[in-house]
């Protein structure tokens, strides 16, 4: 008998665009500002504590929830950060990235039928964990007539007695935005008067700029005590390769977690958590990421000021959104092939990003580059529009 192609669990999900930008910005030999990822070395000191962690011998199975180091390093931080204290042992999970602990958070769970509710754009990840899990998305969208704020009268509006879980995501990929005080305030009332979990993906947390300080849902007893929140190394450090990141929630949560989690990947890479574990000891590192991206997002930014793309505010992330519609009015999927074909510089189309088509001409750009990459792009769009 024939053998039968499986049914796909997963029916709207092929090849992401990210790899098919990717994958022809290579043959078109393009600058790369698509897929978010540096193109520069992580630090020495970084690559150091790795060969220590591997000379020292820690290369078996690493403890189910994370090296007990690296868990206390992380609660210390936030701690320091954001004024909670999370219990190393019962409420830190050391994951094979951000990914995986959004993966496991959500089957955890989201039960059959359960809603969750998903603010567009939406990280691609997030609606085929819920569909896996046999959850159903409920989409609202950033208001983009207010630089993609949330609107939390629609969110607390989408919220009905089958939703389980709420999905944030702050600082915003891929628009750059970033909550506001009064935004930790509005999620309160929500939370008071609806009783969901709340999933708040903070991997950007290190990358707000203009001196404003990240909103952490750690920062509100309230929100924390119903909130996983998720981080990763692989944007804190440039080490997205090493796929080490975390889920930090309450006890009753993260053992509903780890349940998951066990079988997923059972634990994470040894010696990279124990690098993880030494390097923290330095806050400067992720002290210091602002300034050292806010240099190119301004070296980016000034350089595209002087052509036809509007640049839209970017108040955290290593994304900038830039609207074209001076130059083009190809839908954006389009343009983007254009971007490599004609400018020789790939992006990401930002309605890859929605359910439902939008009728919007804006595209991403990843300033996560060398200056000498982000100055190379800058140089093949102005060599195209002259
Ligand atoms: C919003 C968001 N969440 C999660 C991830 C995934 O993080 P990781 O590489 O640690 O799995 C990314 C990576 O691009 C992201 O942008």
């Amino acid at each position: 008998m024939n053998v039968q192609p499986p049914a796909t669990r997963l029916p709207r999900v092929g090849t992401t665009i990210f790899t098919v930008m990717s994958q022809l910005a290579l043959k078109h030999g393009a600058v790369n500002l698509g897929q978010g990822f540096p193109d520069f070395n992580c630090d020495e000191r970084l690559q150091q504590c790795l060969a220590d962690a591997v000379r020292a011998g820690h290369n078996q199975y690493a403890p189910m929830s994370g090296v007990p180091a690296l868990r206390a390093a992380i609660a210390g931080k936030n701690a320091a950060l954001y004024g909670h204290r999370h219990d190393p042992d019962s409420e830190i999970t050391v994951t094979a990235g951000a990914t995986q602990a959004i993966m496991a958070t959500v089957l955890a769970l989201v039960h059959p039928g359960d809603e969750v509710v998903v603010l567009e754009p939406t990280y691609d990840s997030y609606v085929p964990s819920i569909e896996l899990a046999g959850g159903h998305p409920v989409r609202v969208p950033l208001d983009a007539t207010r630089g993609y704020a949330p609107d939390w009268e629609r969110v607390r509006a989408a919220i009905s007695p089958k939703t389980r879980l709420v999905m944030l995501n702050f600082p915003h990929n891929p628009t750059g935005r970033v909550l506001r005080a009064e935004d930790l305030a509005a999620l309160e009332r929500i939370v008071a008067e609806t009783g969901v979990w709340l999933l708040s993906d903070e991997v950007y947390e290190h990358i707000v700029f203009d001196g404003v300080a990240h909103q952490s849902l750690m920062r509100s007893p309230t929100l924390a005590a119903r909130t996983v929140v998720i981080s990763s190394f692989g944007k804190t450090f440039h080490t997205t390769g090493w796929k080490v990141g975390y889920a930090c929630a309450p006890a009753a949560l993260t053992t509903e977690i780890r349940k998951v989690h066990q079988f997923m990947v059972f634990a994470v890479n040894t010696p990279a958590q124990h690098a993880f574990a030494d390097y923290l000891r330095e806050p400067q590192p992720y002290v210091g990421l602002p300034d050292f991206y806010q240099a190119k997002r301004d070296l980016f930014v000034d350089g595209l000021r002087d052509t036809p793309f509007r640049v839209l505010p970017c108040e955290g992330t290593y994304f900038v959104l830039a609207d074209y519609s001076a130059l083009s009015h190809e839908p954006e999927p389009e343009f983007a092939r254009t971007m490599i074909t004609r400018f020789g510089v790939a992006v990401i189309p930002v309605s890859v990003f929605y359910d439902t088509p939008v009728d919007r001409t804006v595209v991403r750009f990843c300033f996560a580059k060398s200056d000498a990459t982000l100055r190379e792009a800058l140089r093949r769009i102005r060599a195209a529009l002259a």
